[in-house]
């Protein structure tokens, strides 16, 4: 496994941490499929390994585009289950089940979450091929939230509808103050500037060249609170 130090010598793509504009930003359908596309998918692949995650969606990368990866393996090598959803469509849900979530945008913090049990998703692939999948459980639950992701809407929004935001009230401050703390420190854009930059993106229906090489922000991540 490569190290953090290593991957940065290959790209300088991140998972942006809440509360950063891109996580709160209704996303706009991608409008073409090109080779700065099939880079960042493969990049946002990578750092989901790194990340040890099961799904990743643009805007957690800062793109303001209607697309989301997922492997259930969670690990390289596996090219069969590396699926790319671009501007996908939940059809048909079904049932409804309660499951703990997490999100790599808000690390180490985990709550229930009610989602349908079932589900058809449509979407194209990265050869322009419109699919369409029937899913359930974890594979259901991890669409759901991946496309949660793509309207401004994070796992946390979902656990205030059961009830339980006493833990999100403890941990989620800690999040902001750390999110703050680096934009004061000038690791981080502002938030205007971050909403201006996403505007522009989303105006323009593609993944600009220059984002592949921006460089990467500072920031401490709080510890959470064992329950
Ligand atoms: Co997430």
């Amino acid at each position: 496994m490569k190290s953090r130090n290593a991957l940065e010598n290959d790209f300088l793509m991140q998972i942006v941490p809440y509360p950063h504009p891109a996580l709160a930003f209704k996303s706009v359908d991608i409008t073409q499929i090109d080779a700065t596309l099939r880079k960042t998918i493969r990049q946002m692949f990578e750092l989901m390994y790194e990340a040890k995650g099961i799904g990743l969606a643009a805007n957690q990368v800062g793109l303001p585009f209607r697309f989301f990866i997922v492997n259930l393996q969670a690990r390289p090598g596996l090219p069969d289950e590396e699926l790319t959803f671009l501007n996908p469509v939940i059809l048909r849900k079904r049932g409804s089940e309660l499951g703990e979530e997490g999100c790599l945008s808000l690390p180490g913090l985990y709550g229930d979450v009610r989602r349908a049990e079932t589900l058809v998703v449509e979407a194209f692939d990265l050869d322009g091929q419109a699919f369409q999948m029937e899913l359930e459980e974890l594979e259901a639950r991890v669409i759901q939230h991946e496309h949660d992701h793509l309207d401004g809407i994070m796992f946390t929004d979902r656990m205030r509808d059961e009830g339980t935001s006493a833990k999100l009230d403890l941990e989620i401050p800690k999040f902001i103050a750390a999110y703050q703390q680096a934009q004061r420190a000038g690791h981080l854009p502002t938030d205007d500037n971050l909403q201006l930059d996403l505007q522009n993106m989303a105006r323009s229906g593609k993944v600009p060249e220059e984002f592949l090489v921006r460089a990467p922000f500072k920031i401490e991540l709080p510890p959470i609170t064992k329950e």
